[in-house]
């Protein structure tokens, strides 16, 4: 049996207690709220969409290195960061603008744009945080299910909600992994209600092949589009996240949220990251690659799946996914939670290749009712 500090039982109890008292839904609190028990040190951990791989090594070092003006602010390397990726993806540096992570700002967006009179529209099953902020504005939250092939139905929000303050697009999606075409997010901004947004969440962008959105932010629509160095740059806990957007638009979601520095540390290592060509290339093959060989698995011993494109996929376990979850802790691995609509689908995050053989091993010692 797994032993565990009671440090992280606090802390985890910490964070589920917090879920439930703000009613609040970040990625960690869902993922410990989800959680039955604790976890031990050696546990394989795959159920908050985290990159186990960290920060680069050129990112840790740059970190180090700032750590003597820790005592400054230092904003002017802010700047520096938003003016590296607007040059990189031909943009204006006054449409980049820089977060602790894109929770912040998701939550902003969400709270400026949705009312009583303004509900937020979003595909089901869908990251849940957009959600838990409508709720607080006390806007109407429409949940459209994806498509047959787990898109988002873009025709279906448009006709559900001519009052939408909020389309809130993810691609790829959070949990499905699955992507929307370009196609269908330009028709959903030239269809859209006048004075709402289409907030994009591209946290997952990196993992495939998918083209971005910052195209129509460049073309003076009425796109927010939100990036994170949370996943493919391995940086979740340093916290880290852009918000790109026309000036007018990033001023509304932004503005509630009051001025405040970066640390430094988060700065110089989401540079650092951004200025080296092989990150993302080289990450995105080493979890397609993991992904397709616990694919290949699956397949092989005849469990069923939504096929991916992210860090991320679901799996269908044909019971209550909650009692697989529960079982899968009891065997050391903890895999992520479900979704209302799909109760028997667990979300998987994809971990390294040594994780992912713990995970398979212990999967079928449950499904075969083995487990202890
Ligand atoms: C779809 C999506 N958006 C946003 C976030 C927030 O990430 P962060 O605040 O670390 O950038 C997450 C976290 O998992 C996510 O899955």
């Amino acid at each position: 049996m797994p032993s565990f500090s009671r440090r992280s039982f606090l802390h985890l109890s910490a964070a589920a207690s917090a879920a439930a008292a703000f009613r609040v839904m970040t990625e960690p609190m869902l993922a410990a709220a989800a959680s039955r028990r604790p976890h031990a040190a050696d546990a394989v951990v795959i159920d908050a969409n985290e990159n186990p791989l960290g920060p680069i090594q050129a990112a840790r070092d740059a970190m180090a290195a700032i750590i003597p003006q820790g005592g400054r602010y230092s904003d002017n390397l802010t700047d520096d960061l938003a003016s590296l990726f607007a040059q990189s993806e031909g943009l204006d540096p006054d449409y980049i603008h820089v977060t602790a992570g894109s929770t912040p700002p998701l939550s902003l967006a969400v709270l400026a744009f949705t009312s009583p009179q303004k509900s937020y529209v979003t595909a089901d099953p869908a990251f849940e945080l957009g959600m838990s902020m409508a709720a607080k504005t006390g806007a109407r939250v429409v949940g459209v299910p994806l498509t047959k092939t787990y898109a988002h139905d873009v025709k279906a929000m448009l006709a559900a909600a001519p009052d939408a303050g909020v389309f809130y697009i993810c691609n790829p999606n959070n949990p499905t992994g699955t992507l929307t075409p370009h196609a269908d997010i330009e028709y959903l901004v030239a269809n859209k209600p006048k004075d709402s947004i289409v907030l994009v969440d591209e946290a997952y962008i990196h993992f495939s092949d998918a083209p971005s959105t910052l195209d129509l932010v460049k073309a003076g629509k009425d796109v927010v589009v939100l990036r994170t160095f949370s996943k493919v740059y391995g940086m979740a806990g340093l916290r880290c996240g852009l918000v790109i957007a026309r000036p007018d638009l990033a001023d509304k979601v932004l503005e509630r949220g009051g001025y405040n520095f970066m640390p430094v540390t988060a700065v110089v290592a989401a540079t650092a990251s951004l200025k080296d060509p092989q990150l993302v290339p080289e990450r995105r093959r080493i979890n397609a690659g993991i992904r397709q060989r616990t694919f290949d698995w699956l397949d092989r011993n005849g469990y069923a799946y939504i096929p991916s494109q992210s860090n991320c996929f679901l799996l269908d376990t044909k019971r209550p996914g909650k009692d697989v979850r529960e079982a899968m802790a009891k065997e050391n691995v903890l895999i992520g939670r479900t979704w209302p609509l799909m109760p028997t689908h667990v979300r998987i995050t994809v971990g390294t290749q040594e994780e992912m053989e713990k995970f398979q091993a212990a999967f079928q010692k449950v499904m075969k009712g083995s487990a202890a």
